[in-house]
């Protein structure tokens, strides 16, 4: 792992020395158009008369909705029975075909992820034909049995939140717990999920890892805070500390929370764990509590990092990634060949020089004016692979994706990064009633700053 993201950034800085990326290419990867899923409806071979609620979508909602839509969690309202889910059967029609539910943000043409939430053509076909003949009940007996649960982590670690923390600023609070890793031996982290200790509030969770260097500089963050932990919006860092890697990210519904089978991250002691809580405050809950779960191993076949992804320059400003106050469509990209970089980055790794590495894991990070992103690896040969692709940002269901088939990457191909805003009026944040006026908008950790930032989860092989 690195000692630090210090050396880090100055090492990409030293390697970023060779070519620039490709120039963005606009005719590049087709940003998925969510609307052409409803003109499945009536290819599916459903005859209409056969969709009923126990038979055909009580099935679909039990898999891809109710892990978040039970009683008592983030979502207002609850699809376990007939009577919860009929009256919202045209809500169910209307929020599937517009892909706002399941949130499910990678575009489908990219590639395959595990725990994909997303609906088949054919079980968003008989939703809207469900409410189209009126939601009738069908007979109960023809229900499926009910799912297995998800196989639970078996943690050997749990890390809690000292006391119960109350949030207040609403709608969205950013807020980061500092949790003492407590061992004192390296080891790997196999699995993560997060126990929110009130399920209303939280709406997502990222924990990042914090090398043994840099632990003084965040406790002192902690510390000028007087209330439990203290508030963060991009990253948990002091400011300008760089990208800091994941060790996991947690949303609401998350299955499982095993890292890809045979990888682990490796952690040494005396590190620190930067838990993020994005929280939604309500007046009529109280406090959370929440508690990180973990699964570690003495040693894995494949250990991994998480490698953060920018462009350095726009970290230290020395080529700002400047987004233009009032304009509409605003890009910026970069692109490395960073295999050869990685033995540097990551002294203590499983990378040697000239092998090359596997792509295990991806996810991306923007702020508020992000409207879309993608990170492809392009091939020495020239053709592009489709690693990640983020068709319409949204920060409230940002997350990390396992790749069904892991994707090798030699020297001599180059990880692309591609980033658009929009950071007009209609695009701004409303105070007080009326759209904060545009500004020039530069890469930072602050809310009203932005990122540009893949986290890849990568092994030597
Ligand atoms: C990962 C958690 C999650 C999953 C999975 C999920 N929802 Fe939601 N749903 C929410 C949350 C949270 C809201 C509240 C609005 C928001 O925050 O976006 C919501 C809101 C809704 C609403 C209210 C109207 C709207 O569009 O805001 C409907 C209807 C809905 N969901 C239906 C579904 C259906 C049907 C499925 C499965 C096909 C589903 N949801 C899967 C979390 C989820």
């Amino acid at each position: 792992m690195p000692r630090s993201a210090r050396p880090l950034l100055s090492l990409l800085l030293a390697a970023c020395a060779g070519p620039r990326g490709a120039a963005d290419d606009e005719s590049g990867p087709a940003w998925q158009d969510t609307t052409s899923a409803a003109d499945t409806t009536g290819t599916s071979g459903i005859t209409d008369a056969a969709v009923t609620y126990h038979r055909d979508i009580k099935p679909i909602l039990d898999a891809k909705c109710v892990p978040c839509h039970v009683d008592r969690a983030i979502a207002p309202l609850a699809l376990t029975t007939y009577e919860q889910a009929r009256p919202f059967a045209e809500t169910i029609a209307i929020a599937t075909r517009s892909g706002t539910m399941p949130p499910w943000p990678p575009a489908a043409d990219c590639r395959e992820y595990l725990d994909d939430r997303s609906l088949s053509a054919e079980q968003l076909a008989t939703l809207q034909t469900w409410q189209e003949l009126g939601a009738p009940a069908g007979d109960p007996a023809d229900a499926p049995p009910p799912p297995p649960p998800p196989d639970p982590i078996a943690p050997d670690i749990e890390l809690q939140l000292a006391y119960p923390y109350r949030p207040v600023q609403a709608p969205d609070e950013h807020r980061c717990f500092l949790l003492t890793w407590p061992r004192d031996q390296v080891s790997f982290v196999t699995a993560l999920d997060l126990a929110p200790g009130e399920p209303r509030l939280v709406q997502r969770a990222i924990a990042y890892l914090i090398a043994p260097a840099d632990v003084d500089a965040y406790r002192a963050l902690d510390e000028a805070d007087p209330d439990l932990g203290y508030p963060c919006f991009g990253g948990p860092g002091p400011g300008g500390a760089g990208p800091q890697p994941w060790l996991g990210a947690w949303t609401p519904g998350g299955t499982g929370g095993a890292l890809p089978a045979g990888t682990g991250v490796r952690v040494e002691p005396g590190s620190l764990i930067a838990l993020q809580i994005h929280y939604r405050p309500r007046a009529d809950v109280d406090a959370d509590q929440s508690r990180l779960r973990l699964r570690t191993a003495p040693d894995v076949e494949h250990p991994a990092v998480v490698l953060p992804f920018t462009d350095p320059n726009w970290v230290t400003g020395l080529s700002p990634m400047l987004i233009p106050a009032g304009e509409p469509d605003v890009a910026h990209d970069y692109a490395l060949d960073i295999a050869g970089v990685l033995p540097l980055l990551y002294p203590d790794g499983p990378f040697v020089p000239g092998g090359s590495f596997v792509i295990r894991a991806a996810a991306l990070h923007q702020h508020r004016l992000g409207t879309r992103s993608a990170l492809a690896v392009v091939r020495g040969g020239g053709e592009t692979d489709c690693i990640l692709e983020i068709p319409r940002w949204d920060l409230d269901w940002q997350g990390s994706y396992a790749l069904r088939e892991p994707v090798p990457v030699a020297p001599g191909d180059q990880l692309r990064l591609a980033c658009h805003w929009d950071n007009s009026i209609a695009h701004q944040p409303v105070v007080d009633g009326a759209p904060q006026a545009p500004r020039d908008v530069l890469w930072g950790e602050g809310a009203s700053d932005e990122m540009c930032l893949g986290l890849l989860y990568i092994t030597a092989d």
